[in-house]
């Protein structure tokens, strides 16, 4: 493989585009508008700047990544790529109406990604006319930092298919692990109830902020609290996958917590919105209950 795609060019895209390139690949990266393939460009410039201070890259390394990121937006220029990686905006629609578009411009062999955080693979598959040559590459944010990827094969995927994709994964220096495909795969499964009981625990007045995000610090050795990184996350975020969970199992251990409800509907969205469980408005977090 040699030409990887990637489609859509947002928090996610522009980190798979960043590591891509880093790895050595031609990468093309496309979104709906060429202002925000620019400003992915730019985003990425700027973290290829930060690893060249650190050390991680020199100069010429990251000139040359940079260089290889064409921006797009065009679907025709998909037709000379090996792998195509979606990482566009989390709607089953949207999703489905970029495969569908691909059908026609992919050459036979190109192998398709999706890196969804909680639509189900096998579903996803149905509507790309290339099951056995489609699978979930889950990255996580932000992607050049964290060390793993979750490979999701769907149900006709094939084993070539997933050897191919753990070899990609470490060339671009991830450990991969596979994830069945159910709901939220392996990571938010065991992650998001966390975060979500530790809601639960602050709803029912077990303790505040501070204490419930001290205790598993301290307790648990955890980096950041449940809260913290549940504003990490985003509280939208959080909650969609909650209901993702709870839908996709039928099982109402899932359900998210009331509290997260409100401050989704509140737009208390976490540090994107300035606000979640704590206050960003600050130079430092301020713990809200
Ligand atoms: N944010 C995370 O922490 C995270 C982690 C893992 C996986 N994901 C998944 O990655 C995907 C992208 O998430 P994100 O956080 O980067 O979202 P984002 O909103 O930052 O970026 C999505 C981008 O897709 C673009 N887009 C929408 N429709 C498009 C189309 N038809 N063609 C090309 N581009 C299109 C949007 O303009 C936007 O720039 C989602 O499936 C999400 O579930 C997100």
């Amino acid at each position: 493989m040699q030409t990887i795609g990637v489609i859509g060019a947002g928090l996610m895209g522009n980190g798979i585009a960043h590591i891509a390139a880093q790895a050595g690949y031609d990468v093309i990266l496309s979104d709906v508008a060429m202002d925000r393939c620019a400003a992915a460009r730019t985003t990425i410039a700027k973290n290829m700047a930060r690893q060249v201070s650190k050390g991680v890259l020199n100069q010429a390394q990251a000139d040359a990544a940079l260089g290889r990121i064409r921006l797009t937006t065009d679907n025709g220029d998909f037709a000379s790529a090996d792998l195509v990686i979606e990482a566009a905006t989390e709607n089953e629609g949207v999703k489905g109406k970029i495969f569908a578009r691909l059908a026609d411009v992919l050459k036979p062999d190109a192998l398709l990604a999706s890196n969804t955080s909680s639509i189900s693979i096998t579903r996803l598959a149905a509507a790309t006319g290339r099951a056995d040559r489609f699978c979930g590459l889950h990255f996580f944010n932000p992607v050049p930092l964290m060390a793993l990827v979750e490979i999701i094969p769907g149900l006709a995927t094939s084993h070539e298919t997933t050897a191919i994709m753990q070899a990609f994964a470490a060339r671009l220096g991830k450990t991969a692990i596979l994830a069945g495909d159910a709901p939220a795969f392996i990571v938010n499964r065991v992650l998001c109830p966390m975060l979500n009981e530790a809601i639960f625990a602050l709803g029912d007045g077990v303790g505040s902020v501070a204490d419930i995000d001290a205790g598993l610090k301290l307790g648990a050795n955890h980096p950041m609290g449940p809260l913290a990184l549940a504003d990490f996350v985003g509280l939208d975020t959080l909650l969609s996958i909650m209901q993702v969970m709870q839908a996709g199992t039928g099982d109402p251990k899932y359900r998210p917590a009331p509290l997260l409800v409100k401050h989704v509907e509140a737009g208390w969205l976490g540090r994107k919105s300035g606000r979640g469980f704590y206050d960003y408005s600050g130079p430092e977090p301020v713990p809200t209950r």
